[in-house]
Protein backbone atom coordinates (compact mmCIF):
# COMPACT_ATOMS: atom_id res chain seq x y z
CA UNK A 1 0.00 0.00 0.00
CA UNK A 2 1.19 3.25 -0.74
CA UNK A 3 0.14 5.78 1.40
CA UNK A 4 -1.27 9.17 0.11
CA UNK A 5 0.79 12.21 2.47
CA UNK A 6 -1.15 14.74 4.11
CA UNK A 7 0.22 17.72 1.64
CA UNK A 8 -1.48 15.53 -1.22
CA UNK A 9 -4.21 14.90 0.32
CA UNK A 10 -4.88 18.53 1.05
CA UNK A 11 -3.87 19.70 -2.44
CA UNK A 12 -6.20 17.52 -3.72
CA UNK A 13 -9.07 19.15 -1.97
CA UNK A 14 -8.42 22.42 -2.53
CA UNK A 15 -8.09 21.30 -6.34
CA UNK A 16 -11.24 19.63 -6.23
CA UNK A 17 -13.00 22.87 -4.78
CA UNK A 18 -11.40 25.09 -7.28
CA UNK A 19 -12.82 23.01 -9.80
CA UNK A 20 -15.94 23.30 -8.41
CA UNK A 21 -15.87 27.53 -8.65
CA UNK A 22 -14.82 27.23 -12.48
CA UNK A 23 -10.44 27.55 -11.94
CA UNK A 24 -8.64 25.06 -14.57
CA UNK A 25 -6.25 23.82 -12.16
CA UNK A 26 -3.70 22.91 -14.81
CA UNK A 27 -2.56 26.17 -15.15
CA UNK A 28 -0.65 25.20 -11.67
CA UNK A 29 2.17 22.65 -11.75
CA UNK A 30 2.98 20.52 -8.74
CA UNK A 31 1.41 22.20 -6.35
CA UNK A 32 1.44 20.91 -2.83
CA UNK A 33 0.57 22.28 0.49
CA UNK A 34 2.90 22.33 2.80
CA UNK A 35 3.38 22.39 6.50
CA UNK A 36 3.80 25.44 8.29
CA UNK A 37 6.31 27.33 10.21
CA UNK A 38 4.48 28.81 12.74
CA UNK A 39 1.37 26.93 14.42
CA UNK A 40 -0.40 30.21 14.44
CA UNK A 41 -0.89 29.37 10.35
CA UNK A 42 -2.09 26.25 11.31
CA UNK A 43 -0.63 22.99 10.50
CA UNK A 44 -0.32 22.91 6.61
CA UNK A 45 -0.53 25.75 4.05
CA UNK A 46 -1.48 25.16 0.41
CA UNK A 47 -0.30 28.36 -1.96
CA UNK A 48 -2.64 26.28 -4.91
CA UNK A 49 -5.29 29.27 -4.91
CA UNK A 50 -2.57 32.01 -4.99
CA UNK A 51 -0.94 30.44 -7.95
CA UNK A 52 -4.16 30.35 -9.66
CA UNK A 53 -5.08 33.81 -9.46
CA UNK A 54 -2.17 34.92 -10.65
CA UNK A 55 -2.40 32.60 -13.43
CA UNK A 56 -5.87 33.95 -14.39
CA UNK A 57 -4.81 37.10 -13.56
CA UNK A 58 -7.70 37.62 -10.41
CA UNK A 59 -7.61 38.77 -7.18
CA UNK A 60 -6.01 35.74 -4.93
CA UNK A 61 -6.97 36.82 -2.00
CA UNK A 62 -10.96 37.09 -3.09
CA UNK A 63 -10.20 33.34 -5.21
CA UNK A 64 -8.86 31.84 -1.92
CA UNK A 65 -11.75 32.82 0.00
CA UNK A 66 -14.13 31.55 -3.15
CA UNK A 67 -12.34 28.28 -2.89
CA UNK A 68 -11.99 28.06 0.70
CA UNK A 69 -16.17 28.47 1.20
CA UNK A 70 -16.54 25.75 -1.35
CA UNK A 71 -14.24 23.19 0.39
CA UNK A 72 -15.84 19.85 1.05
CA UNK A 73 -16.06 19.37 5.10
CA UNK A 74 -13.28 16.82 5.74
CA UNK A 75 -13.07 15.08 9.36
CA UNK A 76 -9.45 15.24 8.92
CA UNK A 77 -9.58 19.50 8.76
CA UNK A 78 -10.84 21.31 12.20
CA UNK A 79 -10.47 24.84 10.81
CA UNK A 80 -9.58 26.83 7.17
CA UNK A 81 -8.53 30.20 6.85
CA UNK A 82 -7.26 31.90 4.50
CA UNK A 83 -3.94 34.19 5.09
CA UNK A 84 -1.77 36.76 3.67
CA UNK A 85 -2.42 37.68 0.21
CA UNK A 86 -4.32 34.15 -0.86
CA UNK A 87 -2.71 31.17 1.24
CA UNK A 88 -5.04 28.87 2.49
CA UNK A 89 -4.11 27.66 5.85
CA UNK A 90 -5.24 24.06 7.40
CA UNK A 91 -5.67 22.88 10.92
CA UNK A 92 -5.81 18.85 11.53
CA UNK A 93 -7.36 17.30 13.90
CA UNK A 94 -5.09 15.37 16.58
CA UNK A 95 -6.93 11.89 15.97
CA UNK A 96 -6.44 12.13 12.28
CA UNK A 97 -2.79 13.23 12.61
CA UNK A 98 -2.07 10.47 15.20
CA UNK A 99 -3.88 7.68 12.95
CA UNK A 100 -2.00 9.12 10.21
CA UNK A 101 1.49 8.63 11.91
CA UNK A 102 0.07 5.08 12.99
CA UNK A 103 -1.14 3.95 9.48
CA UNK A 104 2.97 5.43 7.75
CA UNK A 105 4.38 3.46 10.77
CA UNK A 106 3.01 0.33 9.23
CA UNK A 107 3.13 0.84 5.58
CA UNK A 108 5.65 -1.18 3.38
CA UNK A 109 8.50 1.44 3.67
CA UNK A 110 7.48 2.78 6.92
CA UNK A 111 5.99 6.08 5.29
CA UNK A 112 8.38 6.41 3.00
CA UNK A 113 7.05 6.92 -0.71
CA UNK A 114 7.66 3.96 -2.99
CA UNK A 115 8.03 6.33 -5.88
CA UNK A 116 10.93 4.06 -7.13
CA UNK A 117 8.73 0.48 -7.54
CA UNK A 118 9.22 -0.71 -11.21
CA UNK A 119 12.18 2.00 -11.72
CA UNK A 120 15.94 1.30 -12.69
CA UNK A 121 19.19 3.64 -11.63
CA UNK A 122 22.42 2.93 -12.33
CA UNK A 123 24.71 4.87 -9.14
CA UNK A 124 27.92 4.63 -10.48
CA UNK A 125 30.43 5.70 -6.94
CA UNK A 126 33.41 5.54 -5.37
CA UNK A 127 35.10 4.29 -8.64
CA UNK A 128 38.94 4.65 -7.34
CA UNK A 129 41.98 4.18 -9.19
CA UNK A 130 43.88 0.87 -8.68
CA UNK A 131 47.51 0.37 -7.52
CA UNK A 132 46.96 3.72 -4.97
CA UNK A 133 45.40 3.76 -1.63
CA UNK A 134 42.42 4.91 -1.53
CA UNK A 135 41.92 8.35 -0.14
CA UNK A 136 40.16 10.61 1.45
CA UNK A 137 39.29 12.42 -1.82
CA UNK A 138 37.57 8.80 -2.96
CA UNK A 139 35.75 8.89 0.52
CA UNK A 140 33.01 11.93 -0.38
CA UNK A 141 31.76 9.60 -3.70
CA UNK A 142 31.73 6.40 -1.61
CA UNK A 143 30.15 8.15 1.09
CA UNK A 144 28.00 10.23 -0.80
CA UNK A 145 27.12 7.78 -3.60
CA UNK A 146 26.40 4.96 -1.46
CA UNK A 147 23.96 6.97 1.17
CA UNK A 148 22.34 8.08 -2.15
CA UNK A 149 22.10 3.93 -3.16
CA UNK A 150 20.33 3.48 -0.02
CA UNK A 151 18.12 6.53 -0.29
CA UNK A 152 16.69 4.86 -3.80
CA UNK A 153 16.17 1.54 -2.23
CA UNK A 154 14.53 2.52 0.84
CA UNK A 155 11.86 3.96 -1.56
CA UNK A 156 11.69 1.25 -3.96
CA UNK A 157 14.02 1.60 -6.91
CA UNK A 158 16.02 -1.39 -8.55
CA UNK A 159 19.58 0.45 -7.46
CA UNK A 160 22.61 -1.38 -9.90
CA UNK A 161 25.27 0.54 -7.71
CA UNK A 162 28.37 -0.05 -10.21
CA UNK A 163 31.79 0.59 -8.94
CA UNK A 164 33.73 2.22 -12.31
CA UNK A 165 37.23 1.39 -11.01
CA UNK A 166 39.79 3.07 -13.09
CA UNK A 167 41.47 -0.15 -13.50
CA UNK A 168 43.23 0.68 -16.51
CA UNK A 169 45.54 3.54 -18.43
CA UNK A 170 49.20 4.57 -18.11
CA UNK A 171 49.80 4.29 -14.79
CA UNK A 172 49.85 0.78 -15.51
CA UNK A 173 53.35 1.35 -17.64
CA UNK A 174 54.97 3.60 -14.87
CA UNK A 175 53.94 0.91 -11.91
CA UNK A 176 55.76 -1.93 -14.27
CA UNK A 177 58.69 0.13 -14.88
CA UNK A 178 58.62 1.58 -11.12
CA UNK A 179 57.94 -2.53 -10.18
CA UNK A 180 61.39 -3.49 -12.42
CA UNK A 181 63.57 -1.15 -11.29
CA UNK A 182 62.57 -0.43 -7.47
CA UNK A 183 61.06 -3.11 -5.83
CA UNK A 184 61.42 -3.66 -2.52
CA UNK A 185 60.36 -7.14 -1.85
CA UNK A 186 59.76 -7.42 1.43
CA UNK A 187 58.17 -4.05 1.67
CA UNK A 188 55.43 -5.05 -0.81
CA UNK A 189 55.16 -8.75 0.99
CA UNK A 190 54.21 -6.60 4.45
CA UNK A 191 51.67 -4.05 2.94
CA UNK A 192 51.23 -4.87 -0.87
CA UNK A 193 49.37 -1.57 -1.29
CA UNK A 194 52.14 1.00 0.56
CA UNK A 195 54.85 -0.17 -1.29
CA UNK A 196 52.92 0.04 -5.09
CA UNK A 197 52.34 3.06 -3.63
CA UNK A 198 55.72 3.93 -2.69
CA UNK A 199 56.51 3.04 -6.52
CA UNK A 200 54.45 5.00 -8.33
CA UNK A 201 55.57 8.48 -5.83
CA UNK A 202 59.24 7.37 -6.98
CA UNK A 203 58.76 6.69 -10.33
CA UNK A 204 57.05 10.33 -10.42
CA UNK A 205 60.09 12.20 -8.80
CA UNK A 206 62.75 9.83 -10.17
CA UNK A 207 62.01 8.61 -13.73
CA UNK A 208 63.76 10.76 -16.79
CA UNK A 209 63.03 10.67 -20.20
CA UNK A 210 64.00 6.97 -20.76
CA UNK A 211 61.65 5.68 -18.34
CA UNK A 212 58.58 7.29 -19.25
CA UNK A 213 59.94 6.05 -22.73
CA UNK A 214 59.81 2.66 -21.33
CA UNK A 215 56.60 3.10 -19.77
CA UNK A 216 54.84 4.32 -22.64
CA UNK A 217 55.91 0.68 -24.16
CA UNK A 218 55.50 -0.88 -21.09
CA UNK A 219 51.79 0.24 -21.59
CA UNK A 220 51.39 -0.70 -24.76
CA UNK A 221 52.92 -4.33 -24.54
CA UNK A 222 50.28 -4.96 -21.40
CA UNK A 223 47.07 -3.65 -23.46
CA UNK A 224 48.53 -6.12 -26.78
CA UNK A 225 48.36 -8.91 -23.79
CA UNK A 226 51.62 -9.48 -22.91
CA UNK A 227 51.73 -11.97 -20.51
CA UNK A 228 54.40 -11.35 -17.92
CA UNK A 229 52.54 -7.78 -17.55
CA UNK A 230 48.98 -8.63 -17.70
CA UNK A 231 50.21 -11.15 -14.55
CA UNK A 232 51.52 -8.16 -13.04
CA UNK A 233 48.61 -6.07 -13.42
CA UNK A 234 46.07 -8.83 -12.09
CA UNK A 235 48.40 -8.66 -9.02
CA UNK A 236 48.69 -5.12 -9.01
CA UNK A 237 44.39 -4.84 -9.09
CA UNK A 238 43.91 -7.53 -6.60
CA UNK A 239 46.01 -6.30 -4.04
CA UNK A 240 44.21 -2.79 -4.17
CA UNK A 241 41.06 -4.86 -4.18
CA UNK A 242 41.97 -6.20 -0.78
CA UNK A 243 42.59 -3.10 0.79
CA UNK A 244 39.55 -1.44 -1.25
CA UNK A 245 37.13 -4.70 0.74
CA UNK A 246 38.68 -3.52 3.88
CA UNK A 247 37.48 0.03 3.69
CA UNK A 248 34.23 -0.76 1.73
CA UNK A 249 33.87 -3.26 4.77
CA UNK A 250 34.35 -0.91 7.78
CA UNK A 251 32.05 1.88 6.16
CA UNK A 252 29.27 -0.61 5.32
CA UNK A 253 29.62 -0.07 1.66
CA UNK A 254 28.91 -2.74 -1.17
CA UNK A 255 28.46 -3.05 -4.87
CA UNK A 256 26.19 -5.04 -7.29
CA UNK A 257 29.10 -4.28 -9.57
CA UNK A 258 32.50 -3.77 -9.64
CA UNK A 259 33.22 -3.37 -13.55
CA UNK A 260 36.34 -1.29 -13.85
CA UNK A 261 37.72 0.74 -16.57
CA UNK A 262 39.82 -2.67 -18.23
CA UNK A 263 36.24 -4.27 -18.76
CA UNK A 264 35.34 -2.41 -21.17
CA UNK A 265 38.96 -2.26 -23.26
CA UNK A 266 37.85 -4.72 -25.58
CA UNK A 267 35.06 -2.65 -27.05
CA UNK A 268 36.85 1.10 -27.73
CA UNK A 269 37.98 0.82 -30.61
CA UNK A 270 34.38 -0.19 -32.19
CA UNK A 271 33.22 2.85 -30.27
CA UNK A 272 35.99 5.07 -32.06
CA UNK A 273 35.19 4.00 -35.19
CA UNK A 274 31.17 4.50 -34.82
CA UNK A 275 31.64 7.85 -33.40
CA UNK A 276 33.58 8.70 -36.23
CA UNK A 277 30.92 6.82 -38.91
CA UNK A 278 28.76 9.36 -37.35
CA UNK A 279 30.46 12.16 -38.06
CA UNK A 280 30.38 12.86 -34.07
CA UNK A 281 34.34 12.29 -33.87
CA UNK A 282 36.75 13.73 -36.24
CA UNK A 283 40.77 12.92 -36.86
CA UNK A 284 42.80 15.71 -35.47
CA UNK A 285 47.03 15.76 -36.04
CA UNK A 286 46.96 12.01 -35.38
CA UNK A 287 44.36 11.64 -32.46
CA UNK A 288 40.87 11.59 -32.40
CA UNK A 289 38.54 13.93 -30.93
CA UNK A 290 35.02 15.56 -30.25
CA UNK A 291 34.65 19.00 -31.01
CA UNK A 292 32.12 21.20 -29.77
CA UNK A 293 31.73 24.28 -31.70
CA UNK A 294 31.88 28.21 -30.49
CA UNK A 295 28.32 28.04 -30.44
CA UNK A 296 27.78 24.93 -29.10
CA UNK A 297 25.82 24.04 -25.93
CA UNK A 298 26.27 26.30 -22.72
CA UNK A 299 29.64 25.19 -20.90
CA UNK A 300 30.92 22.91 -23.83
CA UNK A 301 31.12 25.95 -26.34
CA UNK A 302 34.76 25.56 -27.83
CA UNK A 303 35.67 22.62 -25.74
CA UNK A 304 36.77 18.78 -27.15
CA UNK A 305 37.00 15.47 -25.90
CA UNK A 306 40.01 12.97 -26.90
CA UNK A 307 38.79 10.16 -27.69
CA UNK A 308 42.44 8.34 -29.02
CA UNK A 309 45.65 9.69 -29.25
CA UNK A 310 47.84 9.47 -31.27
CA UNK A 311 49.75 6.80 -29.73
CA UNK A 312 46.19 4.71 -30.34
CA UNK A 313 45.91 4.87 -26.71
CA UNK A 314 41.97 5.28 -25.55
CA UNK A 315 41.11 7.84 -22.75
CA UNK A 316 38.84 8.10 -19.77
CA UNK A 317 35.99 9.41 -21.66
CA UNK A 318 35.91 6.61 -24.67
CA UNK A 319 35.04 4.31 -21.92
CA UNK A 320 32.30 6.16 -19.74
CA UNK A 321 31.15 6.13 -23.55
CA UNK A 322 31.49 2.42 -23.70
CA UNK A 323 30.27 2.35 -20.47
CA UNK A 324 26.52 3.76 -21.43
CA UNK A 325 26.15 1.24 -23.87
CA UNK A 326 26.93 -1.55 -21.61
CA UNK A 327 24.63 -0.16 -19.20
CA UNK A 328 22.00 0.68 -21.72
CA UNK A 329 21.80 -2.63 -23.28
CA UNK A 330 22.38 -4.63 -19.62
CA UNK A 331 19.81 -2.83 -17.67
CA UNK A 332 18.02 -0.34 -19.66
CA UNK A 333 18.07 2.03 -16.72
CA UNK A 334 15.31 4.81 -16.74
CA UNK A 335 18.67 7.37 -14.99
CA UNK A 336 22.42 6.95 -15.04
CA UNK A 337 23.99 9.09 -11.62
CA UNK A 338 27.69 9.15 -11.28
CA UNK A 339 29.08 10.77 -8.21
CA UNK A 340 32.07 12.64 -8.25
CA UNK A 341 33.97 16.20 -7.00
CA UNK A 342 33.18 19.34 -8.81
CA UNK A 343 36.99 18.87 -10.94
CA UNK A 344 34.76 16.31 -13.32
CA UNK A 345 31.74 18.35 -14.24
CA UNK A 346 33.03 19.45 -17.59
CA UNK A 347 34.01 15.77 -18.60
CA UNK A 348 30.47 14.48 -17.95
CA UNK A 349 28.82 17.37 -19.65
CA UNK A 350 31.04 16.28 -22.54
CA UNK A 351 30.51 12.65 -22.46
CA UNK A 352 26.49 13.07 -22.35
CA UNK A 353 26.28 15.61 -24.98
CA UNK A 354 28.45 13.00 -27.00
CA UNK A 355 26.49 9.97 -26.19
CA UNK A 356 22.99 11.79 -27.17
CA UNK A 357 24.57 12.41 -30.33
CA UNK A 358 25.68 9.05 -30.26
CA UNK A 359 22.53 7.39 -29.31
CA UNK A 360 19.79 10.03 -29.62
CA UNK A 361 16.95 7.80 -28.92
CA UNK A 362 18.32 5.96 -25.74
CA UNK A 363 15.71 7.38 -23.09
CA UNK A 364 18.19 7.81 -20.17
CA UNK A 365 18.47 10.47 -17.68
CA UNK A 366 21.70 11.18 -17.17
CA UNK A 367 23.19 13.07 -13.62
CA UNK A 368 26.22 14.10 -12.72
CA UNK A 369 25.84 14.99 -9.07
CA UNK A 370 29.12 16.69 -8.10
CA UNK A 371 30.96 17.58 -4.44
CA UNK A 372 32.97 20.11 -2.77
CA UNK A 373 36.40 19.30 -1.45
CA UNK A 374 37.08 17.79 1.30
CA UNK A 375 39.48 19.74 4.20
CA UNK A 376 41.20 17.99 6.70
CA UNK A 377 41.96 19.23 10.22
CA UNK A 378 45.19 20.83 10.15
CA UNK A 379 47.96 18.91 11.39
CA UNK A 380 45.82 16.12 13.20
CA UNK A 381 46.63 13.98 10.46
CA UNK A 382 49.62 13.70 8.80
CA UNK A 383 50.10 14.33 5.05
CA UNK A 384 52.33 12.42 2.82
CA UNK A 385 53.97 13.43 -0.13
CA UNK A 386 52.11 14.20 -2.24
CA UNK A 387 49.27 15.18 -0.04
CA UNK A 388 47.60 11.52 0.59
CA UNK A 389 45.62 10.58 3.56
CA UNK A 390 44.81 7.22 3.91
CA UNK A 391 40.95 6.89 3.80
CA UNK A 392 41.87 4.04 6.29
CA UNK A 393 43.56 5.95 8.66
CA UNK A 394 41.12 8.37 9.24
CA UNK A 395 38.53 5.50 10.14
CA UNK A 396 40.83 4.12 12.70
CA UNK A 397 42.09 7.98 14.30
CA UNK A 398 37.70 8.40 14.32
CA UNK A 399 37.70 4.57 15.76
CA UNK A 400 40.28 5.13 18.77
CA UNK A 401 38.73 8.62 19.39
CA UNK A 402 35.32 7.20 19.71
CA UNK A 403 36.95 4.48 22.04
CA UNK A 404 38.11 7.26 24.16
CA UNK A 405 35.12 8.85 24.62
CA UNK A 406 33.51 5.03 25.45
CA UNK A 407 35.85 4.44 27.92
CA UNK A 408 35.49 7.86 29.66
CA UNK A 409 31.64 7.90 29.34
CA UNK A 410 30.59 4.52 29.49
CA UNK A 411 33.08 2.62 32.19
CA UNK A 412 30.31 0.13 32.97
CA UNK A 413 30.07 -1.50 29.48
CA UNK A 414 32.28 -4.40 28.90
CA UNK A 415 35.67 -3.59 26.90
CA UNK A 416 33.79 -5.64 23.85
CA UNK A 417 30.66 -3.92 24.08
CA UNK A 418 33.32 -0.55 24.29
CA UNK A 419 34.96 -1.23 20.94
CA UNK A 420 31.68 -2.46 19.31
CA UNK A 421 30.26 1.25 20.07
CA UNK A 422 33.32 2.59 19.34
CA UNK A 423 33.54 1.14 15.83
CA UNK A 424 29.61 1.85 15.04
CA UNK A 425 30.26 5.80 16.55
CA UNK A 426 33.92 6.26 15.18
CA UNK A 427 32.44 4.97 11.18
CA UNK A 428 29.01 6.59 12.02
CA UNK A 429 30.73 9.96 12.70
CA UNK A 430 33.14 10.14 9.56
CA UNK A 431 30.23 9.08 7.12
CA UNK A 432 27.99 11.62 8.66
CA UNK A 433 30.45 14.69 8.79
CA UNK A 434 30.50 14.48 5.69
CA UNK A 435 26.70 13.49 4.57
CA UNK A 436 25.46 16.66 7.08
CA UNK A 437 26.35 19.36 4.90
CA UNK A 438 25.97 20.70 1.72
CA UNK A 439 27.36 18.08 -0.44
CA UNK A 440 28.65 20.97 -3.21
CA UNK A 441 30.37 22.89 -0.40
CA UNK A 442 33.77 22.45 0.73
CA UNK A 443 33.81 20.21 3.53
CA UNK A 444 36.15 20.26 6.77
CA UNK A 445 36.59 17.89 9.61
CA UNK A 446 37.10 18.67 12.86
CA UNK A 447 37.15 15.97 15.37
CA UNK A 448 36.01 17.66 18.13
CA UNK A 449 32.42 18.48 16.43
CA UNK A 450 32.66 15.20 14.54
CA UNK A 451 32.26 13.20 17.78
CA UNK A 452 30.60 15.80 19.46
CA UNK A 453 27.41 14.34 21.93
CA UNK A 454 25.58 17.35 20.96
CA UNK A 455 25.00 19.57 17.73
CA UNK A 456 24.17 17.95 14.47
CA UNK A 457 26.37 14.98 15.20
CA UNK A 458 26.42 11.19 14.25
CA UNK A 459 26.80 10.74 17.98
CA UNK A 460 24.43 13.21 19.30
CA UNK A 461 21.55 11.21 17.26
CA UNK A 462 22.59 8.14 18.40
CA UNK A 463 22.53 9.00 21.60
CA UNK A 464 19.16 10.19 21.27
CA UNK A 465 18.62 6.67 19.56
CA UNK A 466 19.70 5.00 22.55
CA UNK A 467 17.56 7.41 25.20
CA UNK A 468 14.60 5.30 23.63
CA UNK A 469 16.01 2.56 23.85
CA UNK A 470 16.85 2.81 27.70
CA UNK A 471 12.96 4.53 28.22
CA UNK A 472 11.59 1.04 26.14
CA UNK A 473 14.38 -1.39 28.81
CA UNK A 474 13.75 0.72 31.84
CA UNK A 475 10.01 0.72 31.60
CA UNK A 476 10.41 -3.22 30.53
CA UNK A 477 8.00 -2.82 27.87
CA UNK A 478 7.66 -4.48 24.65
CA UNK A 479 8.03 -1.49 22.13
CA UNK A 480 4.46 -0.96 20.38
CA UNK A 481 2.92 2.03 18.66
CA UNK A 482 -0.72 0.84 19.55
CA UNK A 483 -1.16 3.74 21.59
CA UNK A 484 -0.32 6.69 19.40
CA UNK A 485 -2.44 9.50 20.32
CA UNK A 486 -1.86 13.40 20.83
CA UNK A 487 -2.41 15.16 23.98
CA UNK A 488 -0.75 18.36 24.17
CA UNK A 489 1.98 20.85 22.35
CA UNK A 490 5.08 18.55 22.50
CA UNK A 491 3.23 15.30 21.78
CA UNK A 492 1.47 17.31 18.95
CA UNK A 493 4.94 18.88 17.47
CA UNK A 494 6.51 15.46 17.49
CA UNK A 495 3.78 13.70 16.22
CA UNK A 496 3.41 16.66 13.37
CA UNK A 497 7.31 16.15 12.56
CA UNK A 498 7.72 12.33 12.46
CA UNK A 499 4.54 12.47 9.80
CA UNK A 500 6.94 14.24 7.47
CA UNK A 501 9.37 11.69 7.53
CA UNK A 502 8.62 10.37 3.94
CA UNK A 503 8.42 13.66 2.38
CA UNK A 504 11.99 14.17 3.89
CA UNK A 505 13.47 11.49 2.31
CA UNK A 506 11.55 12.18 -0.69
CA UNK A 507 12.94 15.37 -1.33
CA UNK A 508 16.30 15.33 -0.40
CA UNK A 509 16.45 12.20 -2.76
CA UNK A 510 15.19 14.58 -5.72
CA UNK A 511 18.09 16.92 -4.83
CA UNK A 512 21.02 14.47 -4.61
CA UNK A 513 21.51 15.97 -0.93
CA UNK A 514 21.77 13.45 1.85
CA UNK A 515 22.34 16.28 4.18
CA UNK A 516 18.13 17.36 3.43
CA UNK A 517 18.12 14.13 5.36
CA UNK A 518 20.53 14.45 8.53
CA UNK A 519 18.93 17.73 8.82
CA UNK A 520 15.47 16.14 9.55
CA UNK A 521 16.88 13.62 11.72
CA UNK A 522 18.68 15.86 13.84
CA UNK A 523 15.43 18.03 14.17
CA UNK A 524 13.80 14.64 14.91
CA UNK A 525 16.51 14.47 17.90
CA UNK A 526 15.85 17.49 19.34
CA UNK A 527 11.71 17.27 18.91
CA UNK A 528 12.25 13.71 20.76
CA UNK A 529 14.42 15.32 23.77
CA UNK A 530 12.65 18.06 24.27
CA UNK A 531 9.47 16.35 24.30
CA UNK A 532 11.38 13.61 27.07
CA UNK A 533 12.63 17.01 28.81
CA UNK A 534 9.10 18.44 29.32
CA UNK A 535 7.02 15.07 29.28
CA UNK A 536 7.05 12.49 32.16
CA UNK A 537 6.80 9.27 29.91
CA UNK A 538 7.54 6.47 32.32
CA UNK A 539 6.19 8.11 35.89
CA UNK A 540 3.15 9.65 34.32
CA UNK A 541 0.25 10.16 35.86
CA UNK A 542 -2.08 7.86 34.40
CA UNK A 543 -1.34 4.20 32.76
CA UNK A 544 -2.87 6.48 29.56
CA UNK A 545 -0.33 9.28 29.76
CA UNK A 546 2.73 6.56 29.75
CA UNK A 547 1.34 4.01 26.91
CA UNK A 548 0.55 7.67 24.37
CA UNK A 549 3.89 8.33 25.40
CA UNK A 550 5.52 5.15 25.20
CA UNK A 551 4.10 4.89 21.50
CA UNK A 552 5.83 7.93 20.84
CA UNK A 553 9.14 7.05 21.75
CA UNK A 554 8.42 3.87 19.96
CA UNK A 555 7.57 5.71 16.60
CA UNK A 556 10.56 8.22 17.34
CA UNK A 557 13.03 5.18 17.34
CA UNK A 558 11.33 3.42 14.35
CA UNK A 559 11.29 6.75 12.65
CA UNK A 560 15.49 6.85 13.94
CA UNK A 561 15.96 3.39 13.00
CA UNK A 562 14.93 3.81 9.30
CA UNK A 563 16.79 7.07 8.43
CA UNK A 564 20.31 5.75 10.14
CA UNK A 565 19.58 2.68 7.79
CA UNK A 566 19.35 4.90 4.52
CA UNK A 567 22.74 7.30 6.44
CA UNK A 568 24.51 4.09 7.19
CA UNK A 569 24.37 4.60 10.82
CA UNK A 570 24.00 1.34 12.87
CA UNK A 571 21.31 1.95 15.81
CA UNK A 572 22.96 1.44 19.14
CA UNK A 573 20.63 0.01 22.20
CA UNK A 574 23.34 1.31 24.62
CA UNK A 575 26.21 3.64 23.82
N1 LIG B 1 38.24 6.81 -11.34
C1 LIG B 1 37.78 8.17 -11.37
C2 LIG B 1 38.58 9.00 -10.37
O1 LIG B 1 39.17 8.45 -9.46
C3 LIG B 1 36.30 8.32 -11.07
C4 LIG B 1 35.38 7.56 -11.99
C5 LIG B 1 33.97 8.05 -11.97
N2 LIG B 1 33.09 7.29 -12.80
C6 LIG B 1 33.07 7.32 -14.12
N3 LIG B 1 32.26 6.52 -14.76
N4 LIG B 1 33.84 8.13 -14.81
O2 LIG B 1 38.59 10.21 -10.47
Amino acid sequence: MSLVTIPEMLHQMVANAAASVGCDNSLVEGEQAQPTQNPKFGDYQSNHAFRLARAMGENPRALAEKIVSALVAHPAVVSTSVAGPGFINFSLSDSFLSAHLQDQLCSEGGGIPQGGAGRTVVIDYSSPNVAKRMHVGHMRSTIIGNTLDRMHRAQGWTVIADNHIGDWGTQFGKLIVAWNRWLDADAFAADPICELERLYVKFGNDADEAAHDLARAETAKLQAGDAVNNALWSRFISVSMVEFDRVYGRLGVAFDEVLGESFYNPVLPGVVAALKAEGIAEESEGAVIIRWPEDGPKGLADTVLVIQKQDGAFLYGTTDLATLAHRKKTWSPERVVYVTDTRQQLHFRQVFDAWGAWQPDHGMDLVHTWFGMLVLPEGAMSTRKGNVIRLMDLVDEAVSRARAVADEKSPDLSEDHRAAVAEAVGTAAIRYADLSQNPQSNVTFTWDKMLSLEGNTAPYLMYSYARCRSIQRKGEVTPTTAALGIVGPFERALVMHLIRFGSAVASATAVYRPNLLCDYLYETANIFNRFYREEKVLSAATEADKERRLALVEATASVMRRGFAMLGIEPLDRM
